[in-house]
């Protein structure tokens, strides 16, 4: 999008930059000049100064200076057309756009009005949780207990959402505000009587406030005090949040990312939090989902390095397989990117609480940088003492090193992959070119648990989209997958006895079983348990849709209260459990017969006949399975 010069200067000319200044910073007026702390660097006496007849700020401590589209960039990460359209709608004034249609204006200027409106709704619940927090003694011995202290708890705007169904009726005049529900707050239920049944989406929970950059709030993340499931809870995605995006922290951590010249990405609130109060301000997380390009660009907006924490422990390694990707194709020459790994039993907060600051900064300062990290994920499980080791190994390297950006660590890198495989470079390249693509492999033998990712809820910002119709557990009994999905639809709760095994085989089925399960298994981990209306609502936007309404019309709902189901799932879960470990010895057998086919060309399928074989046999033994016949 190209913005005519002249809208700019008309657009300077209208904002005084002392005053946008003073919305983030405090200035007092001295002489002809206002000064203040510098928002770009810590300092304890004021050296920034902000000019009101030449409309231009400037620090004398870190040399920043700018006018006031400049310092909107700077001070919020935002792009230049995206400070130009901030400024713009604060007078009231309209981008011209060359590109755009009067609809598509108009429709811009829309929802830029309802994200402000949504933003407003969303804080002033922030507000009301923090006020519980206050009143709670439950919930402030609960962060009192794992460490927080009460002023990083206040940056961090934490709160607590209390108990019971409506409690943000305290806080909004009109709960039945549909704001209430577009902003996450509130979930629609089930219609009884033709009324519709709504209720907090989030009870008792000890809640994050999520903010842009802008430090407005988005939307909150929610974490129960005890063990109960799901453990956080994450507002949905709606016109101000995606979590594809947004970074937990980034707001507070913003200028000490500058100061300390990098930042470090977590998996965790409380990472984030506990880094803050211990000694490293500069830290973010993700939000439960793998990190995205969109979230390592955002961070490329504040500083050239990135550290990426993970846990030390199989997840962890999975999670950095997934930053990976993401960050390379930006990973260019003038940029840092560096993978840090925590012993297996800790996350960033338990080790910086045992082991201390100097401790977790001796791991920052050991961190593995890209390179190094791409050639041991190319390398795993490859034995380089063998030739097929070493071509598997450049194989593996192949696509990891084609999406980075052409440079000098992208040239190193092909040398280095060349060295390792023993060809020159030239020859490498040679190889690769002829290469066909990948992909191509036919799975249909690997084991079930391994080949069929569990669609964990870190997979991705949407789920529901998680990959696995490519490799589906098919030819099992559809009647029994029909079965287990109406138990799952009628009685959520019955997920918490479900393994990873087990979501596996679901997930892995064919349309309309397997995107079916992904979906559900997405709701649970993101909402918790969730009635059936409130499921019904939500199915609109997935393709199994007609096939979860047959399934459950005219069907006398295994529980038809509208409230959360609980009671009667302990009947439901057995006879789930039950259902599961048919489906799971069926589908191994399949497996069996699929490996020692492929046992004539290749000498592996024989250990994965005999996996298969005692996986099933341990199944088998836990109780009566009857024969694989269509019925359930
Ligand atoms: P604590 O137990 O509070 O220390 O949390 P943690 O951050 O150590 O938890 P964990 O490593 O299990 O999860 C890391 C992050 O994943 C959390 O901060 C959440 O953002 C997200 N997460 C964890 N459990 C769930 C869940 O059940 N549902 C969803 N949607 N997200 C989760
Ligand atoms: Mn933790």
């Amino acid at each position: 999008m190209s913005i005519p010069h002249t809208f700019v200067q008309e657009l300077l000319a209208r904002a005084d930059v002392v005053d946008i200044v003073g919305r983030h910073v405090q200035l007092k007026k001295s002489g002809a000049n206002f000064m203040g702390l510098c928002p770009f660097h810590s300092e304890k006496s004021p050296s920034f100064s902000v000019s009101p007849s030449k409309q231009f700020y400037h620090c004398f401590g870190c040399g920043k200076s700018g006018d006031a589209l400049n310092f909107l960039m700077e001070h919020t990460g935002a792009s230049f057309v995206e400070a130009v359209q901030d400024l713009a709608q604060q007078f009231g004034m309209r981008v011209p756009e060359d590109d755009a249609s009067p609809q598509d204006r108009a429709r811009a200027a829309e929802q830029r009005k309802k994200q402000t409106t949504l933003t407003e709704v969303l804080e002033k619940a922030a507000l009301a949780y923090q006020k519980h927090l206050k009143n709670s003694p439950r919930a402030a011995s609960y962060f009192k207990g794992r460490g927080v202290t009460g002023q990083v708890a206040k940056q961090f705007g934490l709160g607590y959402a209390p108990e019971g169904w409506h409690a943000l009726a305290g806080a909004f005049a009109d709960y039945d505000d549909p704001l209430l529900e577009e902003s996450g707050l509130v979930i629609l239920g089930e219609e009884k009587d033709g009324q519709s049944h709504r209720y907090d989406r989030f009870r008792d929970r000890v809640m994050f406030p999520i903010r842009n950059v802008k430090g407005e709030c988005i939307g909150f993340g929610g974490r129960v005090l005890g063990d109960d499931k799901p453990k956080y809870l994450n507002s949905p995605e709606t016109p101000v949040f995606s979590k594809g995006r947004e970074l937990y922290g980034l707001f507070e951590a913003r200028n000490a990312i500058r100061d300390e010249g990098f930042a470090l990405v977590t998996e965790g609130y409380m990472d984030v939090v506990a880094l803050a109060q211990l000694g490293f301000p500069n830290a973010v997380a993700t939000l439960g989902t793998a990190c995205t390009p969109d979230h390592v660009h955002k961070l490329f907006r504040f500083t050239d390095a990135v550290i990426f924490s993970f846990d030390g422990d199989s997840a962890g390694r999975r999670a950095a397989r997934k930053a990976l990707d993401a960050a390379l194709p930006l990973a260019t020459d003038v940029r840092s990117v560096k993978f840090l790994f925590l012993p297996p039993e800790h996350d960033p907060d338990s080790f910086i609480r045992e082991h201390g600051k100097e401790a977790f900064a001796r791991f920052v300062s050991e961190s593995v940088p890209l390179s190094q990290f791409l050639i041991d994920a190319a390398r795993d499980g490859c034995d380089l003492q063998t030739a097929e080791g070493r071509a598997r190994f450049a194989s593996n390297a192949k696509p990891l090193w084609e999406v980075m950006p052409a440079g000098a660590l992208k040239q190193q890198l092909l040398s280095e992959i060349a060295d390792l495989v023993q060809l020159s470079n030239r020859e490498l390249l040679e190889v690769w070119q002829h290469a066909p693509a990948r992909g191509s492999r036919n799975s249909a033998a690997k084991p079930v648990t391994k080949d069929a990712e569990p669609p964990v809820w870190n997979e991705g910002p949407r789920p529901r989209k998680a990959k696995q119709s490519n490799r589906p557990n098919s030819r099992l009994p559809a009647a029994r997958a029909d079965h287990a999905a109406r138990i799952l639809l009628g009685n959520m709760a019955a997920f918490d006895t479900l393994t990873n095994e087990d979501l596996a085989l679901l997930c892995g089925l064919e349309a309309p079983h397997g995107p079916l399960f992904v979906w559900l298994q997405a709701q649970y981990h993101e909402h918790g348990v969730q009635p059936w209306g409130a499921l019904r609502a939500g199915l609109a936007e997935l393709a199994s849709q007609t096939y979860a309404l047959q399934l459950m019309s005219g069907l006398e709902m295994l529980d038809n209260n509208t409230d959360i189901p609980g009671e009667q799932s302990a009947e439901a879960k057995d006879e789930l459990r039950q259902l599961l470990n048919r489906m799971l010895v069926e589908q191994l057998k399949i497996n069996e017969t699929a490996a020692i086919q492929a046992a004539k060309t290749d000498p592996c399928a024989l250990l994965r006949y005999r996996e298969f074989q005692t996986r099933r046999m341990a199944l088998e033994a836990t109780g009566p399975v009857p024969q694989a016949t269509g019925g359930v």
